[in-house]
């Protein structure tokens, strides 16, 4: 007889979004074009379900989280963050976020408890990002999942209704992975339903979830998406926000390995301007005068597609825009104008998250009920 688990929903085979050019997984985000992924193939899931909700005033939470794998994050990590901390003040939701200490340590050569300090550390970066203590409940799956009956018990129920042949599919283990990391994605599916956290939702297992993550994430929602109806509970919707390149282009993801990739939370104004000078990509002409005569590429340039993320001026931003595919503005001004603003965004971060105490910290990862009524 044919399990639940054995019912391998077609969302989840035929989503794997690995087409001919493109592989996005949590492990690797490798375009094979320089303007990057091709996200009109990716598509945020159940959105329109939430912006219902918004209308009809009822309650949604928002879940994100970070794998604490060193004590540095990169800008690409904050992305994510600042979204979601625009959606807690425009929305005004509870919002948990997971501090997967258990998956670095399954993952990375680290000791748990080398991770769970980590997870410490990067709560601090997170808190820097300004969430409303009164409605965010940060929690590390080492302590937690200790803790909390319900949330291990939706585990289980999780784990029991995916198979390894599923998991094989989804994210590519093979029969010499450890038991630990074919486990893990329930771990990461959890947070996903509100009967995890009955001390925020006073046990109601209905509160709709919504995820904004980058797209990396994805493989580990589609598998949530699959088994929510088989618990008889609401599929989380997602939100993804594009990935931000390496400094290198965008045909990879940043890594903390490599500190030239990427532009880390903990660099120097001086280290900021140095790794943009030698090592974000041009997409400007080899000389000035070709330059001038045939403008720069914006698709492809990394200077120009970090302000996409990062100048708050919209105006300006096409102002430049314009200027640099016309020719008229060089790569090197185009480079200074992003020094400016990353040294500027950069050094706030640094002096928020000065302030962020080991206290403060304990107190956005308590378990407790938040400023919300259910
Ligand atoms: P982690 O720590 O690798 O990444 C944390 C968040 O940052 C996003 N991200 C990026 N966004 C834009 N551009 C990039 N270059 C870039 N690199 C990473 C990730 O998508 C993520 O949103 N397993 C997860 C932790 C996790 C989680 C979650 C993330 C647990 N539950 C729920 C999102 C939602 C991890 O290791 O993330």
């Amino acid at each position: 007889m044919a399990s639940n688990a054995e019912k391998v929903s077609e969302e989840v085979q035929k989503s794997s979004i690995e087409d001919d050019e493109d592989i996005v997984n949590p492990w690797d985000v490798v375009s094979s074009s320089a303007k990057g992924v091709d996200y009109s193939k990716l598509i945020s899931r159940d959105m329109h379900q939430i912006l219902d909700l918004v209308e009809k005033k009822t309650g949604f939470y928002l879940y994100t989280g970070r794998g604490p794998s060193s004590e540095s994050m990169h800008l690409g990590h904050l992305i994510p963050f600042i979204f979601t901390k625009w959606l807690q003040d425009t929305f005004d939701v509870p919002l948990v976020i997971q501090m997967t200490d258990d998956e670095k340590f399954l993952w990375k050569d680290l000791t748990i408890e080398e991770t769970n300090k980590l997870a410490h550390e990067n709560a601090k970066d997170i808190i820097a990002c300004g969430f409303d203590k009164d409605k965010t409940f940060i929690f590390s799956d080492v302590e937690y999942i200790s803790e909390s009956t319900e949330f291990y018990k939706m585990m289980c129920k999780i784990q029991k209704l995916v198979t390894f042949n599923q998991v094989k599919g989804i994210f590519g283990f093979t029969d010499s992975d450890s038991i630990g990391k074919i486990s893990f994605p329930a771990i990461q599916a959890t947070p996903s339903f509100s009967s995890a956290f009955p001390q925020i939702f006073t046990g109601k297992k209905d509160v709709p979830c919504l995820i904004p993550c980058a797209i990396d994430q994805d493989p580990y929602f589609r598998m949530t998406r699959d088994v929510a109806p088989r618990l008889g509970l609401l599929k989380p919707a997602l939100l993804h926000s594009t990935f931000f390149p390496a400094l290198q282009g965008a045909h990879g993801k940043m890594s903390a390995s490599d500190p030239n990739s990427s532009i880390f939370l903990t660099d120097s104004d001086e280290q900021i301007k140095t790794k943009i000078n030698k090592y974000a990509f041009s997409g400007g002409r080899p000389t000035e005068e070709e330059h001038r005569k045939h403008g720069g590429d914006c698709d492809t340039d990394v200077s120009y597609q970090y302000l996409t993320f990062f100048m708050e001026d919209d105006d300006k931003l096409a102002d430049i825009k314009s200027r640099y595919s016309s020719g008229e503005m060089l790569t090197g001004e185009l480079k200074q104008e992003l020094i400016t603003v990353l040294q500027n965004l950069v050094g706030e971060h640094r002096k928020t998250r000065a302030d962020v105490t080991d206290n403060l910290v304990n107190e956005y990862m308590k378990s407790r009920k938040l400023k919300f009524d259910y």
